[in-house]
């Protein structure tokens, strides 16, 4: 009788071929885990950090370079008062919580979003995080927070405009690359492997540029129940994949 392939054998797997260098994930399905289970949503995002805990060492453990994790968007401001304030002073706390295990991984920490609309002592808290680790050299962690796709699009080209204004770039000379370098994620490579958890087939703006030829891995699996092996088993059907990039 043959079992299901173990979390170390998924790991094996996975790093016994090139393992992709940008990973991100849309972590979603935190609300309906604590439903399931008759527990109030809040639950769900405290089950959620301590997923992404463990999936920040695993990205590790497999050698990724990048691992963006999708934790608030700018529509999520629309959720009841009460969840809002509670995932943000989780998400402040998570952070810094996190902070000696990514020192001790040598992980830098990145976030993505506009800082502007964060409360205060947040921002700081997040800040401070990011300042510590801004000189480590192995995995960056990039957190999406207060992140939206066409916000982010729309300062890049508030930012192209202006150049436009100023004389240093012409209209007609603007290139894939300007847009790319005027991004949040300028000098990072866009993800190779995008995972979106809880069964939903959309995009909800996220790295909307960027995505355009990503490989995608949806999953019916909740967040909170997202693991390691779950991670290893996506690089996996990653790799067993043929990008073609528009090519034959
Ligand atoms: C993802 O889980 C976490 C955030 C969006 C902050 P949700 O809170 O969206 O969970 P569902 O989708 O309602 O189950
Ligand atoms: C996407 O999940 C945002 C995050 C995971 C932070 P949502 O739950 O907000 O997305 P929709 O509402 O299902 O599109
Ligand atoms: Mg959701």
């Amino acid at each position: 009788m043959t079992t299901a392939p173990g979390e170390a054998e998924l790991l094996e797997a996975a790093r016994s071929q090139p393992v992709p260098e940008h990973v991100a994930i849309i972590m979603d399905g935190n609300g309906r885990w604590a439903t399931r289970r008759g527990l109030p949503r809040v639950a769900g995002h405290r089950e959620g950090v301590k997923a992404a805990r463990a999936i920040v060492r695993a990205a590790d453990t497999l050698g990724l370079r990048y691992l963006t994790l999708y934790a608030f968007s700018t529509e999520n401001w629309s959720r009841p008062l009460d969840e809002v304030s509670t995932l943000m002073n989780l998400l402040e706390r998570s952070v810094h919580a996190e902070l000696p295990a990514l020192m001790a991984r040598n992980a830098r920490l990145r976030v993505l979003g506009r800082p502007h609309g964060v409360p205060a002592g947040v921002r700081r808290g997040i800040d401070h995080v990011v300042h510590e680790t801004r000189n480590n050299t192995g995995l960056t962690v990039l957190m999406a927070f207060n992140y939206g796709g066409r916000d982010e699009l729309l300062d890049a080209f508030r930012t192209l405009a202006r150049q436009v204004q100023a004389g240093d770039l012409k209209a007609d000379d603007i290139s894939e690359k300007d847009v790319s370098g005027a991004l949040y994620t300028a000098d990072i490579p866009d993800p190779d492997l995008l995972i979106r958890t809880s069964g939903e087939m959309r995009i909800s703006n996220f790295l909307l540029w960027q995505i355009a030829y990503t490989e995608l891995v949806l999953t019916p699996t909740l967040w909170p129940d997202f693991g390691p092996g779950d991670l290893y088993r996506a690089v996996g059907e990653f790799q067993g994949r043929t990008r073609r990039f528009g090519k034959v």
